[in-house]
């Protein structure tokens, strides 16, 4: 076959195996999000009705869009930046949603990176085992975070695997990697999950708190949060998904993988959610722990169970943050690769060095933002979570939607997706009038702008 796909395939890369794609996207979607935020937050907002909403966001929202940047991936064999370029024209604003995708990827990994080496130190705390009164392992959490130093050399540690595993490439990097640590990753939580259900009296519990709704304690704050969440969780809204759209094979069905994705990466959460509920109720704890749960709450509930169990879940941890972690660097490092015409050892290099110095801001709690925001001048850590979350991937997703319904040829769209029978109106319907507006919504939320929501003084 001495055709196009040919010299792209050579000069680019593409995923190899017949699961290496759905290996290694999985891989980005599941990660911390999945693991340490979604228990935390379906504890604050109540259980059930939560996920039921956080079900349908994926649904209407997270799978078209996810749609959308693979078929734009692909369509351009592209980095994100190239891409829009490419399927608008040259000098073309769209790009610029390409651009808001590489920032906001810089800035992802420069956090994320920092609670990933938490998830990584945690690993050797567990493998001590956690003791003494639940005031002194709570307030380890607070030592680790304050502690310059030991944050940042695990935040080194960290963004050193991933420029290790993405400066491999494509298929002896990133989709090697994926298929080691993937299954590895199912197989720890799925022992987990089943030790939550049967070998502790709070599987049952756990179980009613996550699949009995209670429409009641469902707030439109929590809505909202469902929204913002599913799309967070499927690495959307920074054109990661077209980046690794860009290496797929031409015969893959893009609805069938971005399902098979979708649901990966919800069950995931789903079993994350048990196993971790059920030891909250086995030892009377509430669920409502917010953001601390997994690094302050569980330890101390970790003291009962013992290492056996502890070290895994950490582990786990790990590896769903080091997969998310590799594919942030792979936007970023694909630009330079794609537009620049830079090596991929150098981009790597050059790239994952930025984001690791960067990084230091984050990693250092004491450093606060020079300008005071919201009545506070914030950590760098927290700004970067909230510009990026709140704002930036709303925006991209948004932009990426609006791209892809309206401006894309209806050529190129249905050449990716396979046919112009039923389902694809339906996509073409959600990605024109649903998707954009749910996006809007979180968008104008994290401006605090919604007209019916109440944002005090
Ligand atoms: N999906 C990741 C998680 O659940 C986080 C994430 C958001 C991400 N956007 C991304 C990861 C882009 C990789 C690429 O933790």
């Amino acid at each position: 076959m001495a055709n196009e796909s040919n010299d792209v395939y050579k000069t680019r890369g593409q995923w190899a195996g017949h699961l290496g794609f759905i290996l290694a996207a999985t891989g980005s979607a599941i990660g911390l999000g999945n693991i340490w935020k979604f228990p935390y937050i379906t504890g604050v907002y109540g259980g059930g009705a939560f996920v039921i909403v956080y079900l349908a966001c994926v649904l209407l929202v997270g799978l078209p869009l996810m749609m959308a940047e693979l078929m734009i991936g692909r369509r351009a064999q592209c980095n994100p930046v190239g891409a829009f370029q490419k399927l608008h024209r040259k000098g073309s604003l769209w790009q610029l949603t390409g651009w808001l995708g590489v920032v906001s990827g810089f800035l992802i990994l420069s956090y994320y990176s920092v609670v990933a080496g938490w998830s990584m130190a945690y690993i050797f705390k567990a493998l001590s085992g956690f003791s003494g009164s639940a005031e002194q392992i709570v307030g380890q959490f607070d030592i680790l975070q304050n502690s310059a130093g030991t944050s940042f050399l695990w935040h080194s540690f960290f963004m050193l695997l991933c420029i290790g595993i993405v400066i491999g490439g494509i298929q002896k990097g990133i989709e090697r990697w994926s298929r080691i640590l993937m299954p590895s990753l199912f197989l720890i939580l799925l022992a987990l999950m089943f030790y939550g259900l049967f070998a502790t009296d709070g599987g049952t519990a756990a179980l009613s708190f996550l699949f009995k709704p209670d429409f009641s304690k469902l707030s439109a704050e929590g809505v909202l949060s469902a929204l913002g969440h599913a799309f967070f969780t499927l690495s959307l809204g920074m054109g990661a998904m077209i980046t690794y759209g860009s290496y797929m094979k031409k015969d893959r069905s893009i609805l069938k993988d971005a399902i098979t994705v979708s649901f990966l990466d919800t069950l995931i959460a789903l079993m994350a959610g048990i196993a971790i509920f059920a030891l909250v109720f086995q030892y009377g704890t509430e669920p409502n722990a917010g953001p601390g749960l997994i690094f302050a709450t569980l330890p101390v509930l970790f003291a009962e169970t013992g290492p056996w169990i502890s070290v895994p879940f950490f582990i786990l941890l790990s590896f769903a943050a080091l997969t998310s972690g590799i594919s942030l660097l792979e936007v970023v490092v694909s630009y330079f690769i794609d537009q620049r015409n830079w090596k991929r050892s150098t981009a790597t290099l050059v790239l994952g060095g930025a984001i690791w110095f960067f990084g230091m801001l984050s990693a250092v709690a004491v450093w606060k933002v020079p300008v005071n925001i919201l009545g506070e001048n914030q950590g760098f850590f927290a700004f970067f979570d909230v510009l990026t979350t709140n704002y930036m991937l709303p925006l991209g997703g948004l932009l990426t939607c609006l791209f892809i319904a309206w401006r894309m040829k209806d050529k190129d769209r249905i050449g990716e997706f396979g046919s112009s029978g039923k389902l694809y109106s339906v996509l073409k319907f959600v990605l024109r009038f649903i998707t954009p507006i749910a996006l809007l919504m979180v968008l104008l939320h994290g401006l605090e702008l919604l007209p019916f929501m109440d944002y005090g003084p």
